[in-house]
């Protein structure tokens, strides 16, 4: 193939979302395109700090526990203010929530028509050993504009999301991103600093691979010991016993974007994930790329969160897999 640095047929962040905004069924204002085009440069940001973080002195915990009882990290409170400040900056965005804010932020801000949902900094009790790490995001438009912003924008469904993504700061730093139609991923090229479309329309791989930390194996449900020993001792199919491979990250965003793009099914059943700012953008994601999520009794994104920092259990990933999650919910409930 021609030297990358010769290629014309640019796709930028930037001119997708403006593409995509055409697509959009109602006349659109642009609102939304300029959101989303702030949280891809909040996440070039976030994945150059957190590049440099050990140089920076930006390793490393805080000593402060967060609403979550977690300790918190340096880079967890940076990602956060850079995600805050750049969506601010918008003037779009009318209420933000954030993994690492107790509550709900309010701006008051006169175009300000959509809330976000965020995890700035996902699976940071990996940075200290340098293992992949990201940023979630999902968005909401107001329920209606004129009644003051409430929490009760955004304790809703997650089907009522009209945008999700995350970005991995891995080997490369990739944004995956939905907003109804379908999944299209995009590489930060760290020379021009844009994030150039190289994923088009994706749909989940077909590799057999569970994913999930068996050190909680003690707390599991019938139904997800049953899953498991199902997949570590699978019946033989004429004489060929379909094995499956074990993966497990302990990042959410490096967990699924393996399973977006080979497949599988990544299980969290006991409860610890987020559904605002985890469940619900991955599930958006998964059901986008031709995927299921579910909480193994119903669609994660049917779940309405009864606060900001309500969690669920969560299986999500090739469909195949996830129904028989839920067969088995429904067979020993
Ligand atoms: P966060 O770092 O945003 O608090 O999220 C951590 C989550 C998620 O990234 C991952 O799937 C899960 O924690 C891993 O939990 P275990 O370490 O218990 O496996
Ligand atoms: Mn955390
Ligand atoms: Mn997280
Ligand atoms: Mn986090």
């Amino acid at each position: 193939s021609p030297n990358e640095e010769l290629r014309t047929d640019i796709v930028t962040l930037t001119s997708h979302i403006i593409a995509q905004q055409q697509l959009s069924p109602k006349p659109a204002t642009g609102d939304l395109s300029l959101l989303l085009s702030a949280i891809g440069s909040a996440c070039k940001w976030i994945s150059n700090v957190v590049r440099k973080a050990e140089l920076l002195k930006v390793i490393g915990a805080t000593g402060v526990t967060n609403v979550q009882a977690e300790t918190v990290q340096k880079l967890d409170i940076l990602s956060n203010e850079i995600f805050i400040n750049l969506l601010k900056g918008t003037g779009r965005a009318a209420v933000l929530v954030s993994e690492e804010n107790e509550e709900a932020i309010f701006i008051d801000t006169p175009r300000g028509h959509y809330c976000v949902v965020f995890d700035p900094l996902d699976g940071s009790s990996n940075i200290d050993c340098g293992v992949s790490v990201g940023t979630i995001f999902g968005i909401y438009e107001l329920r209606d504009r004129s009644s003051k912003p409430s929490v009760k924008d955004v304790l809703r469904p997650g089907t009522e999301m009209v945008a999700a993504g995350y970005c991995m700061y891995g080997s490369s730093t990739i944004m995956m991103l939905t907003s109804g139609q379908g999944v299209d991923g995009f590489t930060l090229d760290p020379n021009t600093g844009e994030f150039l479309l190289t994923h088009k329309q994706v749909k989940l791989g077909k590799k057999k691979i569970y994913s999930i930390n068996e050190g909680n194996a003690h707390a599991f449900d019938d139904a997800v010991k049953e899953y498991l020993h199902s997949v570590k001792f699978p019946p033989a199919v004429n004489g060929k016993v379909p094995a499956y491979s074990a993966r497990y990250v302990g990042s959410m965003v490096a967990d699924v974007h393996r399973t977006l793009l080979y497949g599988g099914i990544f299980m969290y059943p006991t409860g610890k994930l987020r559904i605002l700012y985890e469940c619900f953008p991955m599930s958006f994601l998964m059901e986008q790329a031709g995927g299921k999520s579910s909480t193994g009794r119903i669609r994660m994104l049917d779940v309405v969160p009864d606060n900001l920092h309500a969690r669920a259990g969560i299986f999500l990933g090739t469909t195949e897999e996830v129904e028989k999650v839920e067969a088995l919910y429904r067979k020993m409930d």
